[in-house]
């Protein structure tokens, strides 16, 4: 069951965009009484939102539920009224659930949407739900469902990406690739231990996730407009029967406040950062000039010229999409950082970012989860570019410092002998030992045995470094703690 207490899997899909009625000129509001001519046709389209916020029907059907049930437990509404309420609300969401339910752009947002059609399916008692309550605390409430049903389904599809990196880890542990720092050859590594580097930061995306998921987890329902209300509201009740952990301290703040919202986004962010780094490096990858991983066919596209290209167009478009959300979390920030308190109506324009950068990080850990598993490490190539770039220097000078060279006088005579190299055009453990003893006298035959890149991985033995046994140590840390992990 999910937080909105249906059992089927939440926004799965987009909600069907119903196309919007046509309609009268002037039709009556639920707010209409002290007005004397109806809304202009252009402010009506204008100030709409039920076109997008219709996505929050399940909260606000969850809202509307405790909200009625807690109204007559404290005698502010009969058992029967609320009963009336409960069932229409759930025959309501039968409705929409099923597509059938006539999303009207005259009644301005999902809330009024729902209310007009409660009113309409059982009479009076419809109109006595929004006793003690405004759209205001009820919208906050509703977005706070629904980032806290987002981080949910977003931290398990985050524990199945990190997943299928620990399988690639542990496939590809003993895979030598050349390590890069300014994308230079810096040190041979473990393409195993490349990949538990891309998993520690999704981790931490995730732990990001789960933490924002404690300040979004309290009610504001009971804040009403923005001064708290008369009628002797149980908030209490209502938080214990929608899943919250508290109700909020301050109505003011609890309406108008979007935080929460910038946080789960701020977090999309961040981790669309993380995939768009890591898209980038399976683009370079897998073009011909590195030949490092074949992508599955299935996830590559053509050329509609150029016959022999296979493109990696969805590396491409995460790294394309993270600017999306990217830019979602600045129109939230933005949006936030003009208004006085309390609710202003700019707030109705935090739920297009809010939805986009979720919709966004969802479909790119969705569409990389699928595709990592069946990436080709071109082992042979990886290992090949490895032994290029003089990338066991390092070790030629830790072999000196172990011979009792200080570390400054090691690295200056390794540095002689790459410049020798790369004017010979040859690799370090190319050259004679003749050749190297001219650098320094304490290199021996033995020298042979330590440039290898496999000598040079299996050296890296400091914890959380990339000898294939520290990386397989690694590997089994995740394995034990992996409960945690995937909740
Ligand atoms: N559609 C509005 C929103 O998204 C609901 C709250 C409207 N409140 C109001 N006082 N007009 O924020």
């Amino acid at each position: 069951m999910n937080a909105t207490g249906s059992n089927e899997t939440p926004y799965s899909g987009a909600d069907p965009k119903l196309p919007t009625q046509p309609q009268p000129k002037i039709q009556a509001k639920l707010w209409g009484g002290r007005f004397a001519e109806g809304t202009d046709a252009l402010v009506e389209a204008f100030t709409e939102s039920v076109s997008f916020d219709q996505r929050l029907w399940r909260q606000d059907i969850a809202g509307s539920t405790a909200h009625a049930r807690m109204l007559a437990n404290v005698g502010v509404l009969s058992a029967a009224d609320a009963d009336a309420i409960v069932a229409g609300l759930a025959a309501i969401h039968g409705e929409i659930e099923s597509g059938k339910f006539e999303w009207q752009q005259t009644l301005e947002d999902v809330h009024m949407n729902i209310e007009a059609a409660l009113t309409a399916r059982i009479g009076e008692a419809g109109k006595r739900l929004h006793t003690g309550r405004s759209r205001n605390d009820q919208v906050a409430t509703d977005l706070r469902l629904y980032v806290r049903d987002a981080i949910d389904e977003l931290a398990d599809v985050i524990a199945a990406l990190a997943d299928a990196l620990l399988d690639l880890a542990e496939r590809e542990t003993e895979t030598i690739m050349p390590g890069f720092t300014h994308l230079q050859i810096a040190q041979p590594v473990s393409f195993g231990h490349h990949m538990l580097a891309w998993r520690e930061q999704i981790l931490r995306d995730r732990a990001r996730f789960i933490d924002a998921r404690k300040r979004a987890n309290v009610l504001p329902l009971g804040s009403a407009a923005l001064a708290g209300t008369v009628y002797p509201l149980d908030r209490h009740f209502v938080a214990q029967q929608l899943g919250f952990d508290a109700v909020s301290e301050n109505s003011l703040d609890a309406v108008s406040d979007r935080d929460f919202a910038i946080e789960f986004v701020s977090a999309c962010a961040l981790l669309m950062v993380h995939l768009s780094r890591w898209s980038e490096e399976l683009i370079l990858w897998s073009s011909p000039m590195f030949g490092f991983v074949k992508l599955p066919d299935r996830f590559c596209t053509g050329s509609s010229i150029m016959p022999q290209k296979k493109n990696p167009d969805v590396p491409e478009l995460v790294r394309g999409k993270s600017g999306r959300v990217i830019g979602d979390l600045n129109a939230l920030l933005v949006l936030m950082k003009g208004q006085p308190l309390a609710y202003n109506r700019d707030n109705q324009e935090d739920k297009l970012p809010l939805f986009d950068a979720h919709d966004t990080a969802n479909a790119c850990l969705r569409v990389l989860a699928a595709m990592l598993p069946s990436i080709e490490v071109q082992r042979a190539t990886c290992r090949a570019a490895a032994a290029k770039g003089f990338s066991t220097a390092t070790d030629l000078a830790d072999y000196l410092v172990r011979k009792g060279l200080p570390f400054r006088d090691a690295h200056h005579a390794c540095g002689s002998a790459v410049a020798y190299a790369v004017e010979k055009q040859l690799d370090l453990a190319e050259l004679s030992l003749d050749e190297l003893q001219r650098f320094s006298p304490l290199i021996t035959a033995d020298i042979f045995e330590h440039i290898t890149l496999e000598a040079s991985l299996a050296a890296r033995q400091t914890y959380g470094g990339t000898a294939p046994a520290q990386v397989r140590a690694a590997i089994a840390r995740a394995r034990a703690a992996e409960p945690d992990v995937s909740r």
